[in-house]
């Protein structure tokens, strides 16, 4: 998902089946279905299982970065963001007050994780007598103030937990910004199979809206298809993270003429129905199961009776063109690097290749916009500040997310080719691999002949 354009809109209709198409699929011999989720109480079986399997990871992680201890403590709906990824399936918020001690080497035989739930002073006394008998040496808060999974701790709270174990205890905090990020974007394992049918269940609401069935043109507008995506997924059972958005990329003025990006911003021409020779382009994602995707895939209108060989071919090449620049951010993306110096690579390999782009790459999974380090903003193609200096970690998601602008000879004007594709780390590989596939061929919508005008001659 792109940065914000906020628009509030009305619903207009979804559009109805017009004709019936053999199935052609996005990327080469994939023929994406929805995938539908499992009883609430199974999915809550799971959830509990994957949450167990990352919680287990902590002790070492507080070995790896130098740390003895990892206090978090919260109140009912003033939650820590790492909160979120230890609660039990069961749990909607924290309660009361909720707090978690966590120990990297604990002696004595005792437990290396601790749990309260409590409106007294039980859980300060409890704590207090922990840490004189564990006695770390340091103690990590999530006080980080600009990485939202390392600074999830509320002012306030700060102040009770200074009072409530003891100023004697103040020296020993530390910030780790790694232990929040690390925790919050390590993937274990075993979620990876239902990541990839919620993958294919994206793609499928993509080919599904991004076809005849939905859109008929001259009549449906960006937000019917919208809104049809929003229906779709809550008749799934499915949520989402974000407004789908459907842009016509060859509307006049867009993009901004200088190839910028500011053009992206544009409303979706509530009022402009989608054309036959219109190029559109979808930013999609689906949420279930405490994982979230993020997809952008475009489609091409073909005019009454035309055929694939009809797509004008600038657009298939500035499709091959995106698909390129995917490779070389994939292929820079270096366990271990930072997120600028991946950007940098990448953007001087796309430069020795004569690409003109933009790179935005963030983790995944977790959140939409989960925790890692963040490769390039729309807006900041050199470097991003603390979140771009972070280090690229292994056993995480990440969504390649792009544009490649593109001269199209048939349309005298340069287009841009957005994509964006949800990558997971292979450690037998040792590389990334496409959660489910990316997109390589176009979608087409098909109208069947002597249903409307016909496509111009070409330039
Ligand atoms: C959605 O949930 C309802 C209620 O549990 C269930 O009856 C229905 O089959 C589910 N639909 C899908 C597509 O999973
Ligand atoms: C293509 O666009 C350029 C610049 O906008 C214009 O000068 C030229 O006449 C156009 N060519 C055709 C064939 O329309």
């Amino acid at each position: 998902m792109r940065g914000p354009t906020i628009l509030s809109y009305l619903f207009s209709g979804v559009a109805v089946l017009t004709a019936a198409r053999a199935h052609v699929g996005t990327a080469p011999g994939k023929t994406p279905k929805v995938q539908t989720l499992p009883s609430l109480r199974e999915q809550a079986e799971l959830l509990d299982g994957w949450t167990e399997e990352r919680k287990a990871l902590i002790p070492q992680l507080l070995r790896k970065y130098g740390v003895d201890a990892w206090l978090m403590s919260q109140r009912e709906y003033a939650e820590d963001t790492v909160f979120w990824a230890l609660k039990e399936a069961t749990q909607f918020s924290a309660r009361r007050r909720t707090t978690h001690l966590f120990l990297a080497d604990p002696v004595g035989g005792a437990p290396s994780s601790y749990s309260w739930i409590e409106n007294t002073n039980v859980v300060w006394e409890d704590l207090r007598r922990i840490l004189a008998t564990q006695k770390p040496r340091s103690i990590a808060l999530n006080t980080h103030p600009e990485i939202a999974f390392s600074g999830g701790l509320h002012a306030g709270e700060l102040d009770a937990v200074v009072q409530g174990v003891g100023e004697e205890w103040k020296e020993k905090f530390v910030l780790e910004p790694m232990l929040g990020v690390e925790v919050v974007a390590t993937m274990v394992k075993s979620r990876l199979p239902w990541y990839r049918k919620m993958m294919e269940t994206a793609w499928a609401i993509i080919e599904e809206g991004f076809s005849e069935k939905i859109i008929v043109p001259g009549k449906s507008t960006s937000w019917d298809i919208e809104w049809w995506m929003r229906e779709k997924i809550q008749s799934l059972n499915y949520t989402t993270w974000f407004q789908p958005s459907v842009f016509i990329l060859t509307a006049e003025g867009f993009p901004a003429a200088d190839g910028s990006s500011a053009a992206m911003d544009d409303p979706r021409a509530p009022d402009h129905p989608i054309q036959f020779g219109d190029l559109i382009h979808t930013d999609f994602g689906v949420s279930a199961l405490g994982l979230n995707t993020d997809t952008q895939h475009i489609g091409y209108v073909l005019y009454p009776g035309e055929t694939e060989a009809d797509v004008p071919k600038g657009m298939l090449e500035g499709l091959k063109k995106v698909n390129r620049l995917q490779d070389i951010v994939k292929s820079n993306m270096k366990i271990g690097m930072t997120g600028n110096e991946i950007l940098k690579a990448s953007r001087e390999q796309m430069q020795s290749e004569g690409i003109e782009g933009k790179i935005y790459c963030h983790a995944t999974g977790e959140w939409g916009h989960s925790a890692g380090s963040v490769i390039g903003m729309t807006n900041l193609q050199d470097k991003v500040p603390v979140l771009g200096d972070l280090p690229l970690l292994k056993n995480t998601y990440y969504s390649i997310e792009l544009f490649a602008e593109h001269f199209v000879p048939e349309r005298n004007r340069t287009i841009v080719f957005p994509q964006e594709e949800d990558v997971y780390w292979d450690e037998a590989t040792n590389s990334w691999e496409w959660v489910y596939g990316r997109q390589e061929e176009m979608l087409l919508i098909r109208t069947p002949a002597e249903s409307g005008p016909t496509a111009p001659t070409e330039l």
